[in-house]
């Protein structure tokens, strides 16, 4: 077929859907266009997690370490930013050195020296789905649940897991923004899954501010490595890291619900965690000194501090809004392959919730020049709502789809 007649059948699809039969069959051919792993020879369960993507969200960084760390082989293959959202690869390579073009022996040797490698998507790999990714992008047609389904699961069924944990953002920062189109979503993968034989398990979880206190690259790495250190970090952020390594520990039968906990954060408490993210930082060519000093990580030559407008609450920061401020100072792209400053972004001093006296700094730009540190430091002040009363986040998770265990909504 000729991309005009893709186009023609992906509006169509956009707009009428597709049965189940339908988006099964989609996926199927997905995964048989390119080359599907095994991993008879690892030692261990294989198990994944994805994000159907947000703003300031780190979560893969940490979490595959620490998944590795209590027992699990995790060969995750991420992708780039797309739209307003930040992707996990362009977060990485702010590692100096660190490489993400892998072959599946660079996996099979991370999941057996490591336990775990993050990778981009190859060329032999899904290819239809890159095709076809490409087109939805100039076509207006990626927001369509069977699409979204057949890509996302196309690639993680060839990448030849046994269980997937799935973070499934709704909300303004989300691309699926209500949440019944997210749940859509999340019960269409589970639905795939089963019939691939690739068990998935979905968190439903809010995007509606950015996710901890970072938004931008090398700032997000800082952010990962401080979570793994024991630091103190946005405890939402914590929690949503240590919830999906609990999914991912029981599908892959380390633990039981109740014991999951406890073993994640020992992983995380011992340091080993950590020691597995210094491995693979080594093992993929990049700089392990980052661990123990950010300061090798590119930084902004500019910082301008935004002060709170009264001694209030910070009420709300749309998330969408700040990923596109983000992509304005350079930090995000415009265009397919352009550069991307990955120094520049947003250090939320204080994030939605917490309390501000007047004057005093709730956010740090990291900009390139002191122009553009200034406009974005007016805009994140015009994005920010402020309340006289204390203001509570609700919790970050709000359902766990596709357990055995009944179903249940925390909020
Ligand atoms: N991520 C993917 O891989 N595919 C989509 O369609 C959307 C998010």
């Amino acid at each position: 077929m000729t991309d005009y007649h893709v186009s023609a059948l992906l509006m169509a699809v956009y707009f009428q859907g597709m049965d189940a039969a339908e988006t099964s069959a989609l996926t199927r051919i997905m995964v048989e266009s390119g080359e599907t792993w095994s991993w008879e020879d690892v030692d261990g369960p294989v198990v994944d997690k994805h994000s159907t993507g947000g703003v300031g969200d780190k979560v893969s960084i940490p979490l595959a370490p620490l998944a590795a760390a209590c027992g699990l082989k995790v060969p995750m293959v991420s992708g780039r930013g797309l739209g307003h959202t930040g992707g996990t690869l362009d977060k990485l390579e702010s590692i100096p050195g660190y490489r993400v073009q892998l072959t599946r022996e660079d996996f099979a040797r991370l999941l057996r020296d490591v336990g775990y490698g993050m990778g981009g998507q190859t060329g032999t790999f899904a290819p239809l789905d890159r095709e076809v990714y490409a087109l939805r992008d100039v076509t207006a047609t990626v927001e369509s649940i069977p699409l979204i389904t057949a890509s996302i699961m196309s690639k993680k069924i060839a990448e030849g897991v046994s269980a997937l944990a799935s973070d499934v953002k709704w909300g303004d920062g989300a691309f699926m923004v209500a949440y019944e189109d997210a749940e859509g979503l999340a019960r269409s993968m589970i639905r795939i899954g089963a019939e691939f034989d690739v068990r998935v398990e979905a968190l439903m979880t809010r995007m509606d501010i950015p996710l901890g206190r970072t938004i931008g690259h090398a700032l997000e790495i800082q952010e990962s490595i401080a979570l793994l250190r024991g630091e103190p970090v946005d405890e939402r952020l914590r929690e949503l890291v240590t919830a999906l390594a609990e999914r991912m520990l029981v599908l892959g039968g380390l633990a039981e619900a109740s014991g999951a906990r406890a073993r994640v954060e020992e992983a995380l408490a011992s340091g080993r965690a950590l020691e597995l993210f210094r491995a693979n930082v080594e093992a993929q060519g990049g700089d392990p000194g980052v661990v123990d000093d950010p300061s090798l990580l590119p930084s902004a030559p500019c910082r301008r501090e935004v002060p709170a407008p009264a001694a209030c609450w910070l009420a709300r920061l749309p998330a969408r809004e700040v990923g596109y401020a983000l992509i304005d100072l350079g930090g995000g792209r415009r265009t397919k392959g352009a550069d991307i400053d990955r120094a520049v972004g947003f250090e939320l001093l204080r994030r939605p919730g917490e309390e501000v006296a007047v004057g005093e700094a709730w956010c740090v730009v990291h900009a390139r020049t002191e122009d553009e540190a200034a406009v974005a430091a007016e805009r994140l002040s015009e994005l920010a709502v402020w309340s006289e009363e204390p203001v509570e986040l609700k919790p970050i998770v709000t359902r766990e789809l596709g357990g055995d265990s009944v179903q249940h909504t925390k909020s």
